[in-house]
C-alpha cells in the first residue's frame, strides 16, 4: 500500500464504526496558551474533553499534522539521528467523547492492526499502566490488562511506569493511563535471540511505538493536582509514518514513500548519494523532515522569526542549514 491508501484504510475503517472524519487542524496553534503547535492529534479536542463544550459528533476520527518540538514532547535534538523521530508527523486518530471507552478503543485498534491491516500478532507488543506512589497515587490500570490479556498472551504484555504509560498533553489538560501499542519488525534470526519485550521502550529502532491509546479520565490543573473529569474519553494517536515503515516492509520511515520523493530531490541538489556514508545520512535526513516541519508551518501560518513561536520555526530552519 502506498501512503495515501493507508491513510485511507484508517479513516475507513473507523468511518465503519460510525466516526465523523474531521479535517486535520492547522499545525500552529493561535488560541491556547499552554501550546505554540499542535502537539498531539487531541488538541483541537480538548475543550470537548474538559466538558467546556459539547462535541456534535460523539466519535470522530482524523490524520494530524503535529509539531511537538517545543513543550513536553520534544524530539528536536533526536531528529535525524535515528530512523524514526520527527519533528514534523501525522497521527492518526480516533476520538470518542463521553461514548465508548477502553473496550472498545482496545478491540478495534486490534482489529484495524491485525485482521485489516495484516500486521502479524506475533510481532505487537502491549503495554499498560502499572500505577504511580507519587503525588498522584494513581493505580495500576487493571481493566486495560484484563482486556488485553484476553487477545494478548500476557508475555506480550508489558507494565509501564508513569513516564510511557500516563499521557498529558502539556503541564496542564486532559490526561490518563494508556496502552502503547509496540512493533518488533527485526529480522527472524534477531528475534529468535533477544525476545522484543525486552527492548520495548529502550529506543530499539526496529522495536518501535506505533500506536498510543489514551484513557483520558483526569484534568492536569495549574497548581499541579489531578481533578477526575465528569465523563471518560479515549483519544488514540498512531504514528503514520511509522505505520507507513511496518506496512511497507522497511526498516527506517525515511524509506518509505512520505520521505522517498523528498530525498530523491535533496540527492539530486546537492549531488549525493543516500545510505552510503553515516553522517551524510543523517544530514539527508535532517534536511527532509525540517523541510517538510517548516514548509507546513508556514502554509498553516507561523513564518520563521526572532521571537515565540516563529523563533521555533527558526531553530529548525537552522538546524537543516
Ligand atoms: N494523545 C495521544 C498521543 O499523542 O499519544
Amino acid at each position: 500500500m502506498n501512503y495515501k491508501e493507508i491513510r485511507t484504510q484508517f479513516l475507513k475503517f473507523f468511518e465503519e464504526k460510525n466516526h465523523k472524519i474531521f479535517p486535520s487542524a492547522p499545525m500552529v496553534v493561535k488560541d491556547d496558551p499552554t501550546l505554540m503547535f499542535t502537539n498531539a492529534g487531541m488538541n483541537q479536542f480538548k475543550e470537548f474533553f474538559l466538558g467546556n463544550s459539547v462535541s456534535k459528533n460523539k466519535r470522530i476520527a482524523d490524520t494530524q499534522k503535529c509539531l511537538p518540538v517545543s513543550g513536553k514532547h520534544n524530539d528536536l535534538e533526536e531528529v535525524g539521528k535515528d530512523t524514526y523521530h520527527h519533528t514534523m508527523f501525522e497521527m492518526l486518530g480516533n476520538w470518542s467523547f463521553g461514548d465508548y471507552f477502553k473496550k472498545e478503543a482496545i478491540a478495534w485498534a486490534w482489529e484495524l492492526l491485525t485482521d485489516r491491516l495484516k500486521i502479524v500478532k506475533d510481532s505487537l507488543y502491549v503495554s499498560v499502566f502499572e500505577g504511580s506512589k507519587d503525588a498522584d497515587k494513581l493505580v495500576m490500570d487493571k481493566e486495560a490488562y484484563s482486556l488485553w490479556s484476553a487477545i494478548v498472551p500476557e508475555e506480550r504484555i508489558i507494565l509501564g511506569n508513569k513516564k510511557d504509560n500516563f499521557w498529558e498533553m502539556g503541564d496542564q489538560g486532559p490526561c490518563g493511563p494508556c496502552s502503547e501499542i509496540h512493533v518488533d519488525i527485526r529480522p527472524a534470526e534477531e528475534k529468535a535471540k533477544i525476545p522484543g519485550a525486552s527492548l520495548v521502550n529502550q529506543d530499539h529502532p526496529l522495536v518501535v511505538e506505533i500506536w498510543n491509546l489514551v484513557f483520558i479520565q483526569y484534568n492536569r490543573k495549574a497548581d499541579g493536582k489531578l481533578e477526575p473529569l465528569p465523563e471518560k474519553h479515549v483519544d488514540t494517536g498512531m504514528g503514520f509514518e511509522r505505520l507507513c515503515m511496518v506496512l511497507q516492509n522497511v526498516q527506517s520511515n525515511y524509506d518509505t514513500d512520505v520521505f522517498t520523493p523528498i530525498i530523491l530531490e535533496i540527492e539530486t541538489i546537492t549531488n549525493s548519494k543516500y545510505g552510503v556514508k553515516e553522517d551524510t545520512d543523517i544530514a539527508i535526513r535532517v534536511i527532509a523532515d525540517h523541510i517538510r516541519a517548516v514548509a507546513f508551518s508556514i502554509a498553516d501560518g507561523q513564518l520563521p522569526s526572532n521571537t515565540g513561536a516563529g523563533y521555533v520555526i527558526r531553530r529548525i530552519l537552522r538546524r537543516a542549514i
